[in-house]
């Protein structure tokens, strides 16, 4: 059995060589395998007689064993030495201080409806939506502003081409056709906010074919002028964060609201310095007004039972007035050092406790 003695040592010395794991798999294909040098010895016993058959069996089977087992002590080594050579190159020193990742911000258009959230949040609105897409009946007519008012040409509508029935839609001019939609679908007392895209046909550096309004609709049986002054008075102090900052209602005329009153801010403009609060200039900032029973009616409420009022805004008007942004065609133009420079941190979210914007 010398063949077999050097067999084995052969076998041993080349499972204790073994570098890899993958070494270790050929050693034990060419020994166990189909083909292997011990299985090819298991299958010449057939040649025997049958009591050196027994014997030769019994010890190469003691050999394929040992074998075996030598393959996987070997095998565990390797794998144990090989995740120390991992843990030792992977190695994290977690007392560095983190990389800076790149940082996002919170758009001022985006920051200033969330303030406007948090405000009239806190006085019992909830927010409502409606479709950019608008038919005629809520965009105007439910409105009170009939075909051929002049409020239509107005608006500078931009239309979609014309359905076979000769109707056409519109992007719609405002948010004041939510009004219509939350009255014809809610019951009252209703108290919404409608923060959303709006689209004029103008374009320079004040006007934007897309802008943003916030309306603000309520229908009860006791609101009156007084509850409007003294909500959107609220508003303005609140928004503009001026504790005195004074309010003038200015009599104006919309169809859809009577009366209707424009408001405007105090500012000064001393030293071609621009300031909002008390000085000698006023600055228009919204449109507002009682409901128009019209427009109640139009809507199914009862005009004689219900009333209440209304507001609408430009977004990016009052914001470019709180965060001294000059040109309104920056808030559209994805300029990164501008977003970096105007936008906000997006863990500070706005509210009436914690503070609107820093
Ligand atoms: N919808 C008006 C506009 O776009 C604003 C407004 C809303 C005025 C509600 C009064 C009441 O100019």
């Amino acid at each position: 059995m010398d063949d077999f003695e050097t067999t084995r040592s052969e076998l041993k010395a080349a499972i204790d060589a073994a570098a890899s794991r993958e070494a270790l798999e050929q050693i034990r294909v060419a020994a166990l395998g189909r083909k292997g040098s011990i299985t090819e010895r298991m299958k010449g016993l057939g040649a025997l007689d049958p009591d050196a058959r027994r014997a030769a069996g019994a010890a190469l089977n003691a050999l394929k064993d040992e074998i075996a087992a030598a393959i996987e002590a070997a095998a565990a080594r390797l794998s144990a030495s090989e995740l120390q050579a991992r843990l030792a190159t992977e190695r994290i020193d977690v007392s560095l201080p983190v990389r800076p990742e790149p940082e996002g911000r919170i758009h001022p258009i985006s920051q200033t409806i969330d303030e406007l959230v948090a405000i009239f949040g806190e006085m019992g609105f909830t927010v409502a939506e409606g479709p950019h897409i608008e038919d005629d009946f809520h965009n105007f007519t439910a409105l009170n502003i009939p075909p051929e008012h002049p409020a239509r040409q107005e608006h500078d509508t931009f239309y979609l081409p014309e359905k076979p029935d000769g109707s056409r839609r519109v992007l719609r001019t405002h948010t004041s056709p939510v009004q219509i939609r939350t009255m014809l679908r809610d019951k009252p007392p209703l108290r919404i906010i409608v923060p959303g895209r709006t689209f004029r046909n103008d374009h320079d550096a004040t006007h934007s074919p897309m802008f943003h309004q916030v309306e603000g609709l309520v229908i009860d049986k006791t609101s009156h002028m007084g509850h409007l002054k003294g909500c959107l008075i609220e508003f303005c102090r609140n928004f503009f964060d001026v504790e005195d900052l004074p309010v003038r209602f200015r009599p104006s005329y919309f169809p859809f609201t009577e009366p209707s009153a424009e408001v405007d801010i105090g500012c000064s403009r001393a030293n071609g310095e621009f300031k909002i609060g008390a000085g000698a200039d006023w600055l228009e900032i919204l449109g507002s007004g009682m409901v128009h029973p019209k427009v109640l009616a139009n809507c199914g409420i009862d005009p004689d039972e219900y009333q209440g009022f209304a507001f609408g805004m430009g977004i990016e008007r009052i914001a470019m007035l709180k965060y001294g942004i000059p040109d309104l065609r920056t808030f559209y133009e994805s300029d990164l050092r501008w977003l970096r420079h105007y936008g906000f941190v997006p863990l500070d979210v706005p509210s009436m406790v914690g503070g609107l914007s820093r």
